[in-house]
């Protein structure tokens, strides 16, 4: 529930980040944070540079200007520091779904064996129990994303980067979907950072929502979900869900 939540503490702190590519400036002067426990969303129009500013969380690029704090320090151009799932399904074909899963545990050093063993403890409640010895190949998108997010879980670090996880599902498993990252996400309790430029599925999950311009990605609006949880996705036809979703539109669209 958000009012067990304190949501004090700041875990991620983006500040005055730019970056551009060759010619093409991608993200201008991007602030932003999240607290502990919070899960944040970002949304915005196609090549904003929304996975840039991930990238540059992750490490994975390194920032023109600013910097990025991570528990008040500065991890800028540094990685191994978050779980980061990014927009595309990077599970190894060759590997089944219990040893694409424990590559993180390996990673870390844990044995072969041993990491086995502690992956596979969560497979139910990521509902791959039965899909343990399957390769990536014979999954359907759900699944494969379920086991990338259970990759990236099993990262073990308090900040979730997913860039949007359940970008090319169709409508019916994306519910299924956001409804079970819900429920894990109700267990776990870890700061999240979420992509995604479907509007509903930002209000529906979060506590908070940064609206980015179109190219270059510039932060033109920051909405509270002051919505009860837990939430299940009627409250999509809700009232106050909706006089969100209209401040949203009006945001993505006067700019
Ligand atoms: N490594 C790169 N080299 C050159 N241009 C890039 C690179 N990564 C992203 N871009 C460009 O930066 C812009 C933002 O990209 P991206 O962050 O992927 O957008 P989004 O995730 O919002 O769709 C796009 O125009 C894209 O082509
Ligand atoms: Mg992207």
């Amino acid at each position: 529930m958000i009012g067990e939540r304190k949501l004090e503490e700041q875990k991620l702190k983006v500040r005055g980040v730019q970056k551009t590519f060759e010619t093409i400036q991608a993200v201008q002067d991007v602030d932003l944070h999240v607290k502990k426990g919070e899960f944040v969303s970002i949304i915005g129009p196609s090549g904003c540079g929304k996975s840039t500013i991930l990238d540059m969380i992750a490490g994975l690029t390194t920032p023109d200007s600013g910097e990025i704090l991570l528990d008040e320090e500065s991890v800028t151009g540094k990685r191994g520091h978050v779980a980061y799932m990014p927009q595309k399904d990077v599970l190894f074909p060759w590997r089944t779904v219990i040893e694409n899963v424990m590559v993180p545990l390996e990673v870390a050093g844990v044995n072969k064996k041993k990491a086995r063993k502690e992956a596979a403890e969560f497979l139910p409640i990521f509902g791959l129990s039965e899909f343990e010895d399957r390769f990536p190949g014979e999954l359907s998108g759900g699944m494969r994303q379920r086991a990338s997010f259970l990759r990236t879980y099993l990262c073990k670090k308090d900040l979730l980067l997913l860039d949007e996880p359940f970008g090319k599902l169709d409508a019916l498993t994306r519910l299924q979907m956001q409804q079970w990252l819900l429920e894990i996400w109700g267990q776990f309790k870890q700061s999240v950072l979420l992509i995604t430029h479907d509007i509903d599925e930002a209000i529906l999950l979060s506590d908070r929502i940064y609206v980015l311009s179109p190219r270059p990605g510039k932060i033109i609006a920051e909405v509270n979900v002051d919505l009860p949880r837990p939430r299940a996705s009627k409250i999509t036809t809700s009232a106050d869900f909706t006089a969100i979703k209209s401040r949203i539109l009006d945001d993505l669209t006067e700019h």
